[in-house]
């Protein structure tokens, strides 16, 4: 067994009596701190920033948080409209805090059901915020995303995936086990990591109806942090 899994099994071990929180109530709970906290994925933001084509005017950001990201991109693209959509109230208070004056259109809602229009952007991004979900429900949501595209478009993914099928398999294991426990239905979103593999993340991209899909790469010193493009013709 590899190290990343016998860490990942000795912190499900630790917690495991730990009680499952809600998506939206556990950003909410902590946005004091949150950006002190997210601040070791600086860089990945800078890179993923750096991949936003020159011509861009419309981006799409699912989970957008506090804007992240957006900080990044903003630097590079004051100009840019942005439309950001999170379940978190404060953390989407956050963001128009920092941004009074950008053209940006916020939503409280679950990018699972928000619609997202059809040939509405040049890119849409996420930035760890897919990694709770089922393959089956990331490609209908990749399909959506796909559709809100521009011809040309493209969907910027950077997100942690699970280094090995025994990974995949233990989290989506203990996170049914939890639910089970605590009583919460499977369509209550709950904050607990059950990252894709990286050929499970790319199966579903592909089959959201995206033409290209690569991997742009790893930053030096990491192996979990993909940056993935996805272009629609
Ligand atoms: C780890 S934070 C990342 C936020 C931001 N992208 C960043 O990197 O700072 C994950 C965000 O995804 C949001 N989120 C999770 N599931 C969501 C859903 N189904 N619909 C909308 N937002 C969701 C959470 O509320 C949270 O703000």
């Amino acid at each position: 067994m590899d190290q990343d899994y016998l860490e990942l099994k000795s912190w499900l071990e630790e917690t495991r009596d730990e009680p499952l929180e809600e998506m939206a109530g556990f950003f909410d709970a902590r946005i004091e701190g949150y950006e002190e906290h997210m601040a070791c994925w600086q860089a990945h933001y800078k890179w993923m920033a750096e991949f936003i084509p020159e011509q861009a005017e419309q981006l799409l950001d699912l989970g957008c948080g506090s804007g992240l990201e957006l900080d990044c991109i903003f630097s590079r693209f004051p100009e840019l409209s942005v439309t950001g959509v999170d379940l978190s109230a404060e953390m989407l208070d956050k963001l128009k805090s920092k941004y009074p004056d950008k053209k940006m259109k916020l939503v409280q809602a679950d990018y699972f059901e928000y619609d997202l229009g059809v040939g509405c952007f040049d890119v849409v991004v996420s930035f760890e915020t897919l990694h709770h979900f089922t393959a089956e429900k990331k490609a209908e949501l990749f399909g959506r995303i796909y559709r809100s595209l521009k011809p040309g478009g493209i969907y910027l993914e950077c997100d942690y995936i699970a280094v090995s099928q025994e990974i995949e398999d233990i989290t989506f294991a203990e996170c049914r086990r939890r639910r089970k426990r605590d009583r919460i239905p499977d369509d209550v979103f709950v904050h607990f990591d059950t990252p894709l593999t990286l050929q499970h993340e790319l199966e579903a991209i592909r089959a959201g109806g995206f033409e290209q899909v690569e991997v742009i790469g790893f930053l030096p010193g990491d192996h979990h942090t993909p940056l993935i493009r996805a272009a629609k013709r």
